[in-house]
């Protein structure tokens, strides 16, 4: 098959494909990226030069680049390209609509017009048991909104998304549905939990603390610090993900999760302690607006379904994580002295 990795050079989407490499020498991915301040390609210099690997520069949102991608031949589409962090949602929401939304729309059409050049009813896709063509959206726990201290998010979950990006996630996966419902169009939705491990853009939780922990810096933990997430290894979504593609039903929705939730005190504090630095870098800091309390996933569905489990650890997937950062300075060191030192002082600095 002929893969369209959008958002590729991304965090997940970079571990996916290092993982569909390694593990499916029968599939060619096609990188799509449009290089945003998240996208990188060093987070793929290994495979760079693999044969059944390519990079094509794109924008989901533009009609023109997506079908210059679909001109390859493909056969599946995983999306991962979107806007992913929650805070520049808060600051400005616009482009979240633009590539989540808006981008998702373009990618299912033209998948829709490619595949199906008339509308197919989806009862007879699942009939005959296809796999000729999928699209596969990767969303996210953040569309079921927020949990009390009891209570874990099923599939069957309610939609309510808090913030401009979670909104514009649930959106994307209303529309991804109604491509199915309404065109049979052979969708997979994933709804994965918080992840972390290698080439996380340090913005996010773990790896900003990771990295402000190294650099001597204070770490911002938000409001009390009791806000809880379920945080699952990279490795763990990347081996879901394939599964999903290769034996999850279409028009089903899989919910992924680690299993391992943690107050982001109990993982500030763990890195700290595994990086021999005091507590005193804490900095409690003005809370997130609209700050969601908890995530838990129940992810028994793909477990009993498609035989998935996570394998890695929290304890030791975060060990190996910092190890990760610790030999990968120049990474995150190049990162952390562009745009987004301005970023870090918009955000951070008043607060
Ligand atoms: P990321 O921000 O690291 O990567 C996003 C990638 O998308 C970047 O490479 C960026 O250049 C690209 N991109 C952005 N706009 C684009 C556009 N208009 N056209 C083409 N490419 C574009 O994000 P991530 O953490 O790797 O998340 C990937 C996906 O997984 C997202 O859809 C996110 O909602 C979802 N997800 C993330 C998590 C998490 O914990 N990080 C959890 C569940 C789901
Ligand atoms: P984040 O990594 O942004 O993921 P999400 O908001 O999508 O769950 O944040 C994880 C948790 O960490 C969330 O409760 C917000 C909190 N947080 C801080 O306390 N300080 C920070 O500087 C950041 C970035 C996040």
């Amino acid at each position: 098959m002929r893969i369209l990795v959008t958002g590729g050079a991304g965090f997940i989407g970079s571990n996916f494909i290092r993982h569909m490499l390694r593990t499916h020498p029968e599939h060619q991915i096609v990188n799509f990226d449009k290089l945003t301040y998240a996208g990188n390609l060093e987070n793929l210099r290994d495979v760079e030069q693999h044969p059944n690997y390519r990079f094509l520069a794109g924008d989901i949102a533009s009609r023109g680049d997506v079908e210059r991608a679909f001109e390859l031949g493909i056969d599946w589409v995983a999306n991962f390209a979107a806007e992913s962090h929650v805070d520049r949602s808060i600051e400005g929401p616009d482009v979240f609509l633009q590539t989540n939304v808006l981008g998702t729309q373009v990618l299912l059409d033209t998948a829709r017009k490619r595949w199906l050049p008339s509308p197919i009813a989806p009862e007879t896709i699942l009939e005959r048991g296809e796999r000729r063509h999928l699209f596969l959206q990767i969303s996210t726990d953040e569309v079921y909104g927020s949990l009390g201290p009891e209570g874990y998010f099923t599939e069957t979950t309610l939609l309510s998304p808090n913030s401009p990006y979670s909104a514009s996630k649930a959106a994307a996966d209303l529309l991804v549905r109604s491509y199915h419902h309404t065109y049979g169009l052979p969708v997979l939705i994933t709804r994965c939990s918080n992840n972390y491990g290698p080439y996380q853009f340090p913005e996010k939780l773990i790896p900003l603390m990771i990295t402000n922990a190294l650099e001597g810096k204070d770490l911002p933990v938000y409001g009390d610090g009791l806000n809880v997430r379920d945080w699952i290894h990279v490795e763990d979504h990347a081996r879901a993900l394939d599964l999903v593609l290769h034996k999850g039903q279409p028009g089903e929705v899989y919910n992924i999760g680690g299993n391992s939730e943690r107050t982001n005190l109990e993982i500030v504090r763990f890195i700290l302690r595994e990086l021999g630095r005091p507590d005193s870098l804490i900095r409690f800091v003005r809370d997130r607006l609209g700050h969601d309390r908890r995530y838990a996933i129940d992810s028994s569905k793909i477990q009993r379904n498609l035989g998935w489990t996570p394998l890695r650890h929290l304890e030791d997937g975060l060990r190996a994580t910092i190890a990760w950062y610790i030999e990968n300075r120049p990474w995150w060191e190049r990162i952390k002295s562009g745009e987004y030192r301005h970023y870090y002082q918009r955000m951070y600095g008043g607060k």
